[in-house]
């Protein structure tokens, strides 16, 4: 299984084994990552699971699409590199994926 390293809001280093076709928020929430909190359950509808790609992965993992997009608009300090972990399917090339939570509350 893929592994994500998630920087959480005080610096803290939190690994994580992601099945592929798992979206990254749901590996987030059993690893008990700090921050993530999706309240709406993956349905692109809250934002709060919103997190920052890491600058060497953000062209490997692309952009928001529209709705996503448009539910990215709800959340707190978005910056370039802004997506909903919901929307991230995880997938074999992205095996040392790094996912910076952003302050979701
Ligand atoms: S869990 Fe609600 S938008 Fe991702």
């Amino acid at each position: 299984m893929p592994k994500v390293t998630f920087i959480d809001l005080e610096g803290k280093s939190h690994q994580c084994d992601i099945a592929n076709g798992l979206s990254v928020m749901e590996g987030a929430i059993a690893g008990g990552v700090p921050g993530i909190l999706a309240i709406c359950g993956g349905s692109c509808a809250c934002s709060t699971c919103h997190a920052y790609v890491d600058d060497a992965w953000a062209d490997k993992v692309g952009g928001p699409n529209e709705i996503e997009d448009a539910t990215l608009d709800l959340a707190n300090d978005r910056r370039t590199h802004s997506r909903l972990t919901c929307q991230i399917t995880m997938q074999p090339e992205f095996e040392g994926l790094v996912i910076h939570v952003a302050k979701n509350d």
